[in-house]
């Protein structure tokens, strides 16, 4: 038996990156996938191909996590198509790093709306259908960098530490209706993100990692597939630190 056989997931940002790597490895553990992009239509549209060819129903959605509206028309979407929705991963984000002094306004509120705004959008969103069926696991993607700060990135760390407040919050509200949440904080995972850090930043990174090594899509997504499964049914309002030690 396949650990996440029959289950619905939603997955937000998941045409690239760390939301593929889930989408895939969901797929192969027998999970329905719907997922959603912002813009890249022909890698979503690819994976939507490749999640079906493994034998489970998979749809993409194109939905801007950041707006409140795009998420209520789009889980009522996925629940008329997939009927249920059993895991809501909240993965989608974004970077506009810079110094405070060179931060702009613009850029501080994009990335909280982005990467924390959605989150409420989507939990409320999908709030009803879990409150309904008694069931449903939530798994918020945070990071390293919400738990300890990093320089150049105070609207990112501000969103990701955010993050962890607002899901040990649903873990208390939502908890004595069997809905979990949970929050994983990658380290340093190698995706078009990271590609963007120059090789000096990368290397600094690399070397203050106790297993000398950045982290792969996968090793998130096993994470995800633990804690979207009843393997973890009595964990709730944790904080998984999935960074190879970094946090140590
Ligand atoms: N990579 C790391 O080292 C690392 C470490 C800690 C935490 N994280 C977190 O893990 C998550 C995924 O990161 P990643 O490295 O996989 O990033 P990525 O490679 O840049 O991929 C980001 C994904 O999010 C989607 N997206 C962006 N804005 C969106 C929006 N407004 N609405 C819906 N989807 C949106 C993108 O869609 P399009 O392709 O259509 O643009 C893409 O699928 C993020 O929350 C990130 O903060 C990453």
């Amino acid at each position: 038996m396949k650990l996440l056989e029959g289950k619905n997931a939603i997955i937000t940002g998941a045409s690239r990156g760390i939301g593929r790597g889930i989408a895939k490895v969901f797929a192969e553990n027998g999970a329905n996938v719907a997922f959603t992009y912002s813009s890249s239509v022909e890698a979503a549209e690819e994976l939507e191909q490749e999640l079906t060819k493994l034998g489970v129903k998979a749809k993409a959605y194109k939905s801007n996590a950041a707006s409140f509206e795009e998420a209520q028309d789009l889980i009522s979407k996925v629940t008329e198509d997939f009927s249920s929705i059993d895991i809501l991963i909240n993965n989608a984000g974004i970077t506009k790093d810079n110094l405070l002094m060179r931060m702009s306004e613009e850029d501080f509120d994009k990335v909280i709306e982005v990467n924390l705004k959605s989150i409420f959008n989507m939990t409320k969103a999908v709030q009803r259908t879990m409150l309904k069926q008694r069931y449903g696991s939530i798994i918020n993607m945070s990071s390293v960098v919400g738990v300890k700060g990093n320089a150049g990135q105070s609207n990112y760390a501000a969103s990701k530490a955010g993050i962890i407040g607002f899901s040990k919050s649903m873990a208390l509200e939502l908890g004595s209706r069997n809905i979990r949440t949970n929050v994983i904080a990658p380290g340093f995972i190698e995706t078009e993100m990271t590609a963007k850090l120059d090789e000096k930043t990368v290397q600094g990174w690399r070397e203050n990692i106790p297993l000398k090594r950045g982290g792969s899509p996968e090793d998130i997504a096993n994470a995800c597939v633990f804690l979207g499964s009843d393997l973890s049914g009595y964990i709730t309002g944790q904080v998984i630190n999935v960074d190879g030690g970094m946090l140590t």
